[in-house]
């Protein structure tokens, strides 16, 4: 049985949870592989909205299983917050999540440590979401991270207090005061350990390729978006884990010929939260209202997205890389009212145009080349069927599946589960 994967293509925020808690009726396993608590997935449903940080998306449909992979990094006291949050659901994770024994766990020195590399920087900060993500892959890949199977072995103190003495010492070295009461983040933390010892810790991939071979269908779940990747986004502005296709692989144990529908989310224009280089980022009016109307505010941090017109060549980059096979548009409703659209076709660099996303956005001066296309004045909140959406709407999806060579098959028209049309 084949596994599908949804993942993000701008810079995070798409729209994924929302799409996934859609799509979850047509599934039995919602399975996240990468990233942690730097996510933040909106869902809202039936007057209720909810942020999940670490947990699946799928955690509200009553039957499927939701998995938290072995590429997810797990802040336990994120982790129990959202759990706490989900009380009124009266969800019995016993049945429906498990974690990953090989997921990594963020400690608070990682925390601190993230809050001190960023200092550092100064102007040339990341912009992190300051939840130890960097740190904690950093771990990972020097082969001294904890691993929340790790939590069930005796000896799982020392080896928390070997790693803490180890971050505590490289604190010194950034010169940076950074401010912090130990004692009190290890209070709260070793509760929060205490009551993830309860939750069901499994050999996830093999959880997953007996499920496959019992015909259950999965989905993957990414989190932030394509050019957030550590290979292949505008690094270093950047996270730390693989958040295209290849991540699932490696975050799930999915053997790559097992994947078949990969699901590629965008914005019917671009969101950037944190530094970087943006090409199409606006800094007028345009950009204002969709800020305004879309809502634009970091779902984790809280912070203003940067708001731009799509671009259609960092689209095309992240199509092929990640061997999308059908596109997801959301938030079309937030361009009614424009008489333009504008659409990123290409780049004019210093030594001339170019039409593929190349090594540095940052520091070759890169200016957007614009096409036009009419736009529509009808709000496109309350539509419910494929023959309401005006013309200049249906024209633009056109434009789009045609430059991008790939179908568009969902069109979410508003924040509600209600409001998806597929195609
Ligand atoms: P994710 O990180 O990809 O899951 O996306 P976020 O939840 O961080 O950000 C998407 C935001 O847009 C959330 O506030 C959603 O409720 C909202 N949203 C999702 N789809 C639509 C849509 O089609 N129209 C509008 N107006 N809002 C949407
Ligand atoms: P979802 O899953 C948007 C951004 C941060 C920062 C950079 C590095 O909700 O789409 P990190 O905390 O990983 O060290 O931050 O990546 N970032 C996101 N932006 N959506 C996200 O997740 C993000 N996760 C991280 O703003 O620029
Ligand atoms: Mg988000």
């Amino acid at each position: 049985m084949a596994v599908d994967l949804l993942l993000g293509l701008q810079w995070g925020d798409e729209g994924k949870g929302k799409i996934v808690d859609v799509l979850t009726t047509s599934y039995d396993i919602i399975a996240r592989f990468q990233g942690g608590p730097n996510a933040g997935h909106t869902l809202e449903f039936e007057g209720n909205k909810h942020v999940l940080h670490t947990i699946p998306s799928g955690i509200f449909h009553p039957k499927a299983v939701n998995l938290i992979g072995n590429g997810v990094v797990i802040d336990p006291v994120i982790f129990m917050k959202e759990i706490e949050a989900l009380e009124p659901y009266s969800i019995d994770f016993s049945k429906k999540l498990l974690i990953s024994k090989k997921a990594h766990l963020i400690l608070p020195t990682h925390r601190l440590l993230d809050a001190a590399s960023e200092a550092s920087k100064g102007k040339a900060k990341i912009g992190s979401t300051l939840k130890g993500i960097g740190p904690t892959y950093m771990d990972k890949t020097g082969r001294n991270g904890i691993r929340v199977g790790d939590i069930l072995a005796s000896n799982w103190e020392d080896r928390y207090r070997r790693l803490t003495l180890k971050h505590l010492n490289i604190l010194k070295s950034y010169n940076i005061s950074i401010e912090y009461d130990l004692k009190d983040l290890e209070d709260s933390y070793f509760k929060s350990i205490e009551a993830l010892r309860k939750f069901e810790l499994v050999d996830s991939e093999q959880y997953l390729i007996d499920a496959q071979e019992n015909g259950s269908k999965i989905l993957a779940e990414g989190a932030q978006g394509s050019l957030l990747d550590i290979d292949f986004g505008t690094y270093p502005f950047v996270t730390s884990s693989t958040t295209t296709a290849a991540g699932a692989c490696t975050g799930l144990g999915v053997a790559p010929n097992k994947i078949k529908e990969v699901f590629g989310i965008f914005k019917a224009y671009v969101t950037r939260v944190g530094s970087g280089p943006f090409p199409t980022e606006l800094f007028d009016n345009d950009g204002k209202k969709m800020a305004k109307v879309g809502n634009e505010f970091g779902s984790t941090t809280g912070r203003e997205r940067r708001c731009g017109w799509i671009d259609l060549v960092a689209l095309k980059y992240c199509i092929n890389i990640n061997g999308v096979t059908q596109l997801i548009m959301m938030k079309g409703d937030v361009l009614s009212g424009f008489n333009k659209i504008k659409v990123c076709t290409a780049y004019q660099t210093k030594s001339g145009r170019i039409d593929y996303f190349p090594y540095d956005i940052a520091s070759q001066g890169i200016k957007p080349i614009f096409e036009e296309l009419p736009g529509w004045q009808e709000d496109l909140t309350g539509i419910t069927d494929l023959k309401e959406f005006p013309v200049n709407f249906n024209n633009y999806i056109s434009y789009l599946e045609k430059t991008l060579k790939t179908p568009i098959k969902i069109v979410s028209v508003g924040p509600d589960r209600k409001q998806t049309i597929f195609r």
